[in-house]
């Protein structure tokens, strides 16, 4: 299993998805760049889960707050003492690693077994703000995005005269000095989360914990996450974070084992209440029904858009041994088909002269690019043999590929072949724009 994170580290290199950052000085651990595919894909990511939980909902608005907040944000949030990992460091060859993580408690660089006591190394990235390098001016770039709906709560509530419950969802940078890192973008120390804080009548809570739960899991299934590789792991009560009542992960079947991938959290009136002390500023709510005002409770639905991105890719991608189509020369080749859902393939369409060395049809080709392209994002191929291009869409994931070939030049007909099925049918020029707006929507 091993193999197909080396197959899909190579995929996502070769064809345009992610890339090591900085790579031409050697790289730097933990940070990915997303390219020109791989960015289409986060971002078709993000509209969904925007279009999902924001736009189909009106109990829910989206906000956009900044990476650095006031320092007292992390005093009261209680990531200045809690946001810690064990720090140990081999005693023979300096290397650090994560206690919690290292159970053979030997070295992996050079199997030394001495290590130094644990000490707790606290997660978050230090900078300043303005010119004074000082401690006055220290501050931090944000774990989490949750502090900021904690911290706007009471402007969002009254801007949009919300009643409880109610919900604010933000997608944002985040940043974590991890100590640990590896398996490609599953732990980086610069990422995205989406998550929600769901603002509730106490005595509410746990109704809307599972209601999150069902939601957060029914999200990942209906991207195309198969469900035997999902599943729910509920956090013993003794290691609960120091925030939460209640937590499950939903976890993933990655190829290194089951893994983190999302959580929902029963915050309690935790955050709120400690913004309020910090602050001095009442966050509490008045309940017109009750005519008393309490501090909320909130429940987090959360989940990392790259750690989703690397599951979606793992379970979308199929090797056929010998390849698919017996009528070419590629027969003998390994062929890959990344089956991604059509709402999130970062190309929907490839439009493909069948031949380069007619001028008519290359023409033709071009037009029938320029009148998708408005509409979709496509990708224009001309080199080498059909079988193959066909193959090249196969692997990035693009749902349709269009053919321009002798018959259209006769009666402004196209082919129209399906990624997963390799039908193939005929469809009007005219007609292309509404044909594949309606499969999209389908
Ligand atoms: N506000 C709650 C919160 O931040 P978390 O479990 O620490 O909870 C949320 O993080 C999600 O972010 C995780 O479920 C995971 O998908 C993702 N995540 C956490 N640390 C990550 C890292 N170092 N690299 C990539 N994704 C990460």
């Amino acid at each position: 299993m091993k193999d197909l994170m080396s197959k899909i580290i190579s995929l996502c290199k070769r064809r345009g998805f992610i890339f090591q950052s900085s790579e031409i000085y050697g790289g730097v651990e933990a940070l990915w760049d997303y390219g020109p595919l791989g960015s289409l894909l986060k971002n078709n990511i993000k509209n969904e889960w925007i279009k999902r939980f924001v736009q189909n909902r009106n109990d829910v608005v989206l906000i956009d707050a900044t990476v650095i907040m006031h320092p007292k944000t992390w005093e009261a949030s209680g990531h200045l003492e809690s946001f810690t990992d064990p720090l140990i460091e081999c005693k023979n060859c300096h290397a650090r690693y994560r206690e919690d993580q290292l159970p053979k408690k030997q070295c992996p660089q050079c199997g030394g077994k001495e290590f130094t006591p644990p000490r707790q190394f606290n997660l978050m990235f230090k900078t300043f703000l303005g010119p004074v390098e000082d401690e006055a001016n220290l501050t931090y770039l944000r774990p989490e995005t949750a502090q900021s709906m904690f911290t706007n709560f009471k402007l969002v509530q009254e801007s949009m005269r919300f009643k409880l419950p109610f919900g604010i969802a933000q997608i944002g940078r985040c940043f974590r000095n991890e100590i640990t890192t590896g398996n490609f973008t599953f732990r980086t120390r610069e990422f995205d989360i989406a998550e929600i804080e769901y603002f509730v009548k106490p005595g509410e809570d746990e109704k809307w914990f599972d209601f999150w739960v069902n939601e957060w899991e029914k999200f990942f299934l209906d991207l195309g996450l198969k469900r035997e590789n999902l599943r729910r792991y509920e956090h013993p009560k003794q290691v609960l974070s120091h925030y939460s009542k209640r937590t499950i992960d939903i976890e993933y079947k990655f190829p290194f084992g089951w893994s983190e991938l999302a959580g929902i959290a029963n915050r309690t009136d935790f955050d709120l209440s400690q913004h309020s002390k910090f602050s001095g500023k009442d966050l509490s709510y008045f309940d017109e029904n009750s005519g008393k005002s309490y501090i909320p409770y909130v429940v987090e639905p959360t989940l990392g858009i790259e750690r989703l991105l690397l599951a979606l890719l793992i379970d979308a991608y199929y090797e056929v041994e010998g390849g698919r189509t017996k009528t070419t020369k590629a027969t003998k080749e390994l062929e890959t088909v990344l089956k991604l859902d059509k709402k999130i393939a970062p190309i929907k369409i490839a439009v493909l002269p069948l031949v380069r060395n007619k001028p008519e049809i290359v023409k033709k080709a071009k037009e029938v690019y320029q009148l998708l392209k408005p509409h979709f994002t496509c990708q224009y191929d001309e080199l080498g043999s059909i079988g193959r291009r066909y193959r090249r869409v196969d692997e990035i994931g693009c749902p349709w590929a269009i053919t321009i070939d002798f018959e259209t030049l006769k009666d402004d007909t196209v082919t129209l072949r399906y990624r997963d099925t390799m039908k193939q049918e005929r469809v009007k020029i005219k007609d292309l724009v509404k044909v594949i707006d309606k499969k999209l929507k389908e």
